[in-house]
């Protein structure tokens, strides 16, 4: 008789409907692909009328609005949370692990934020816990890095990891509008939340990020420590700079490992048109992972939404069933190594990170300007690679100037700027865009 795995989700909005379309539709394939009956026994949600479930919903044995109606039934194996934020989903989870159930999440800010707490309980109680659909939605890219890049030492990874952030940029981009409009509009038609901070703000991403970099450097990543920035102050003039520089002006997430510390930031970022990063658009992610064995890899897919993130929580749902049907519980380590739930490496201050620089200087156009500015990068010893001019104004009047720098140290950036923007000659704030070195 074929081995039967009893699934409990709780959550059901549009990532939970996902999940159960992916376990209840293709129910007949997921046995072919394990040999193991995994069935979605019950489905848990405050929001659910019982009385009259939808078909999908149907199809499960138990629609409650009751989440104790999973912990406390003994037949499931495993657990599934999407109802996101903290508190509830936390202790939600560590009860299901205390009662020895393995957890399968989407919660990318808990597992950034509260990880550990989650990880120790899972070890103690001896059972799984996995979070492939937390970060890049549909994009397998969790397991690629416990499982398939765990014979290399992962130097770096960085990727687009908020499909808002990339939707509202790529359409700053095609329409010439400004962030706030594109934004506005993004929201009517459902592509932004009606809070978008976390996406907008690069939170979002730095969630994401925290959980990659844990994986891929074998480390935890102390949240507070990751440099975000956001595009709230992207501005269109910037995109028609890039576009002349041949760059796109994207939300990257980075991590890189140095010998004794790690970079972990997020920012916007200028990606030359030559990196296939710059080609992704819209709603899709895509994430760069370079190994010392495999070099680079990309992976890119659709980082949101019911089915693609569904697919990537069943494929956790069906990961954990094979463990437990092989009577090999808790294989792959929760996040691919072997060591405690320490921090090994210190992050670097974002100030005494080296980039390339976009910088944008709003100046009165008049003899001088250029001379006061290059004369002030000088004197803090950051080389120039390009100058451009482009608009033409009557003497007096605000014009554009746009530097590009060969790698500085960021300190020494904020410190020219800080010293430029007292001048009498400028007429806005400098805006400073890092440049995407080629790898
Ligand atoms: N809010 C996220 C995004 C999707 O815009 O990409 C879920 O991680």
């Amino acid at each position: 008789m074929a081995e039967i795995v009893n699934v409990g989700l709780i959550g059901y909005g549009t990532v939970g409907k996902g999940t159960a379309e992916v376990l209840l539709k293709n129910k007949n394939l997921i046995f072919e692909n394990t040999g193991i009956d995994i069935r979605l026994k019950t489905v848990a949600d405050l929001a659910i009328d019982t009385a009259n479930p939808d078909e999908l919903l149907s199809l499960c044995e138990v629609v409650t609005n009751n989440a104790e109606d999973i912990l406390n039934d003994q037949d499931i194996d495993i657990v599934v949370e999407l109802i996101g934020g903290y508190t509830f989903a936390k202790d939600f989870i560590i009860s299901a692990l205390n009662k020895k159930k393995h957890v399968v999440s989407a919660n990318k800010a808990l597992f950034a934020m509260y990880g550990t707490e989650i990880y120790q309980a899972a070890e103690l109680n001896n059972v799984s816990v996995c979070f492939e659909g937390a970060v890049g939605g549909g994009i397998p890219v969790l397991r690629v890095i416990k499982e398939d890049l765990a014979g290399n030492n992962i130097n770096e990874i960085f990727g687009i990891i908020n499909g808002t952030a990339n939707y509202i940029l790529s359409k700053m981009e095609k329409e010439g509008k400004e962030f706030e409009e594109v934004l506005k509009v993004a929201q009517e038609l459902g592509y932004a939340e009606a809070d978008p901070t976390f996406d907008i703000e690069g939170i979002d991403s730095a969630h994401k990020i925290a959980i990659l970099a844990s994986m891929a450097f074998n480390t935890l990543i102390p949240f507070e420590k990751i440099y975000v920035e956001g595009i709230t102050s992207i501005k269109q003039i910037d995109i028609e700079f890039a576009k002349k520089l041949d760059c796109k002006i994207k939300l990257l997430a980075i991590a890189k490992k140095h010998e004794n510390d790690l970079e972990v930031r997020v920012h916007p970022t200028m990606v030359p048109d030559v990196e296939l990063m710059a080609q992704v658009d819209g709603v899709f992610n895509a994430v760069e992972i370079i190994g010392d064995m495999s070099d680079k890899t990309m992976h890119y897919g659709r980082g949101a939404g019911g089915k693609p993130t569904g697919s990537a929580v069943a494929g956790d749902v069906i990961s954990i069933a094979r463990d437990i049907a092989a009577g090999c519980t808790k294989r792959t380590p929760i996040l691919g190594f072997k060591k405690d739930y320490t921090y090994y490496y210190p992050i670097k201050d974002i100030k005494d990170i080296k980039s390339a620089f976009y910088l944008r200087f709003s100046v009165v156009d008049e003899p001088g300007t250029l001379a006061m500015i290059a004369g002030v990068l000088a004197k803090y010893n950051i080389s120039i690679s390009e100058a451009i001019q482009t608009d033409e104004r009557a003497p007096g009047e605000a014009v554009n100037m746009v530097f590009m720098t060969h790698k500085a140290l960021a300190r020494k950036i904020y410190d020219a700027i800080e010293e430029i923007d007292k001048s009498d000659v400028m007429r806005d704030k400098t805006v400073a865009i890092r440049v995407k070195e080629l790898v």
